[in-house]
């Protein structure tokens, strides 16, 4: 399937965001085979299976209220926002750049009212009343390379009774169990339980999910 297009010429934004694009492909650890967010055909970025994989685990229902964390271009927006009919998607990301080409790329989901974007650092987002059916982060490194307690407990906060966090990533270098235990370690640490571990070579990666529940909420005292 086709995505629309993404312009990378005009603007200063498009200039920035070129260089950052620039950056990612020759800088990053996933400079490799499992580089990008897609693969850029012409103007176009077409999604790659570790995205695609994603979104099938998720699977997001048509009524769902759904977080993505970190949402980079905004390609698994897209794909979220395919399945959806009433349900509606937040994606944040600390980088104002990606949020503006994520927002591009969803302009059609945006004006409908199905995707919103907010330039925001997760432990410090202001997600107001909002309470979430699932919520989703892939390759984000707060969740595998550090504890992600600041982060955890916005999502606790946010996540419906019966929500659920799902938890992507890869590594260059990393097998997908070795990436499994780092982000089971974040999860149990802070007192959430691991539902299931999945892990697939895709685009020539170990990629690892884990899908978590956040703790009961402690009962209010008797007096
Ligand atoms: C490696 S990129 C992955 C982008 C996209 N999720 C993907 O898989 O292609 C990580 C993205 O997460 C964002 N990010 C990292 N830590 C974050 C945090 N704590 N809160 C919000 N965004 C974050 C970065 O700005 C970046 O756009």
């Amino acid at each position: 399937m086709r995505l629309p297009a993404v312009s990378w010429q005009d603007g200063k934004t498009d200039a920035i965001l070129q260089v950052v694009l620039f950056k990612e492909r020759y800088t990053s650890p996933w400079q490799s085979s499992c580089a990008k967010a897609g693969v850029i055909e012409g103007d176009e970025i077409v999604p790659n299976d570790r995205i695609a994989w994603a979104v099938d685990v998720l699977s997001p229902g048509a009524s769902e209220e759904i977080l993505e964390i970190g949402c980079g271009h905004g390609v698994a927006v897209t794909m979220v926002c395919d399945r959806l009919i009433d349900g509606r998607i937040v994606a944040v990301d600390r980088s104002a750049t990606m949020i503006e080409a994520a927002k591009r790329r969803n302009a059609v989901h945006l004006a409908a009212g199905r995707a919103r974007f907010h330039t925001a650092e997760l432990a410090s987002a202001d997600l107001g009343e909002a309470r979430f059916d699932k919520a989703y982060a892939l390759r984000v490194g707060a969740f595998a390379r550090k504890d992600p307690a600041r982060e955890l407990v916005v999502l606790a906060r946010h996540l419906s009774p019966a929500g659920r966090l799902f938890l992507f990533h890869d590594e260059p270098g990393h097998s997908a169990d070795d990436i499994a235990r780092r982000l089971e370690a974040g999860i149990r640490c802070n007192a959430w339980t691991v539902k299931a571990v999945l892990t697939r070579r895709l685009d020539g990666c170990d990629v690892a999910c884990v899908i978590a529940l956040p703790p009961k909420p402690v009962a209010a005292a008797k007096r």
